[in-house]
């Protein structure tokens, strides 16, 4: 299915989780943000030492530095045949740009997936999530714990916590989506594309959701 999709919800809604499984099923890329950002970070490039200084502290890295980085990410080809955007476009001004941009490529977006779940979920999840360094996998020391305690099932990695993962650094995040990504869910419905799916029940009864509303669209 060549599908275009955005994933838009509240951090530790799930939309990592999700489009990591739907991307997989539907041999379509997965671009996050977040996992670019973390990436440049990682590896101390010039755009990784700017984004810390955001990433750390629960803020947005400034628009024109994102902007520019998913820009570069749609040069490569892999796009074509469908992509599923999780954690961006996160203000007004990347909406606009992302529409702009797409538009100049003629790959509009068919859908726009809105996750949502409440505070306390997010807490909890955020809390508890713990993610691979090698591979990306994604866990939940409750909900999806790995085989082994702290250690990744496909590849031995030792599981780490993000470092804005702290319940401080999440408070902080949600105040800045409250702020800043909330005002696109008004965005995206005034455009017809947005579905809301209700993110607070079982991994694979969200995936098995999405893919019927996908096969409705
Ligand atoms: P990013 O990495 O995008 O973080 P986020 O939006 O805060 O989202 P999360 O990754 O925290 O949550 P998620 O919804 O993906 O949940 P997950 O699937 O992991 O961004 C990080 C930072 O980078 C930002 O703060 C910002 O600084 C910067 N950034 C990124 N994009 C940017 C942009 N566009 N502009 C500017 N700055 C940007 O799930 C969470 C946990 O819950 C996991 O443990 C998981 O196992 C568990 N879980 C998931 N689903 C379920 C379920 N259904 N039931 C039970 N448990 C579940
Ligand atoms: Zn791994």
């Amino acid at each position: 299915m060549k599908t275009r999709m955005i994933f838009l919800g509240p951090p530790g809604a799930g939309k990592g989780s999700q489009a990591k499984i739907l991307a997989n099923k539907l041999n379509i890329p997965h671009i996050s943000t977040g996992d670019m950002f973390r990436y440049h970070i990682k590896n101390n490039t010039k755009l990784g030492i700017e984004a810390k200084k955001y990433t750390d502290q629960g803020q947005l890295v400034p628009d024109e530095v994102t902007n520019g980085m998913v820009k570069e990410r749609f040069n490569e080809s892999d796009v074509k045949d469908g992509f599923i955007l999780d954690g961006y476009p996160r203000t007004p001004e990347q909406a606009l740009y992302l529409e702009s941009m797409l538009n100049e490529l003629k790959m509009p977006i068919d859908i726009v997936l809105n996750i949502t779940s409440e505070d306390e979920v997010i807490i909890r999840r955020i809390t508890g999530r713990r993610t691979c360094p090698v591979c990306g996998s994604i866990y939940h020391i409750d909900n999806f714990p790995p085989k082994v305690p702290n250690i990744c099932d496909k590849d031995g990695a030792t599981l780490v916590q993000r470092k804005d993962d702290s319940k401080e650094t999440i408070m902080k995040r949600l105040e800045v989506y409250n702020k800043e990504t909330y005002p696109l869910i008004a965005y995206y419905t005034q455009t017809g594309l947005l579905v809301d799916v209700d993110g607070n029940r079982d991994l694979e009864v969200i995936t098995n959701d999405v893919l019927e509303i996908l096969e409705q669209k």
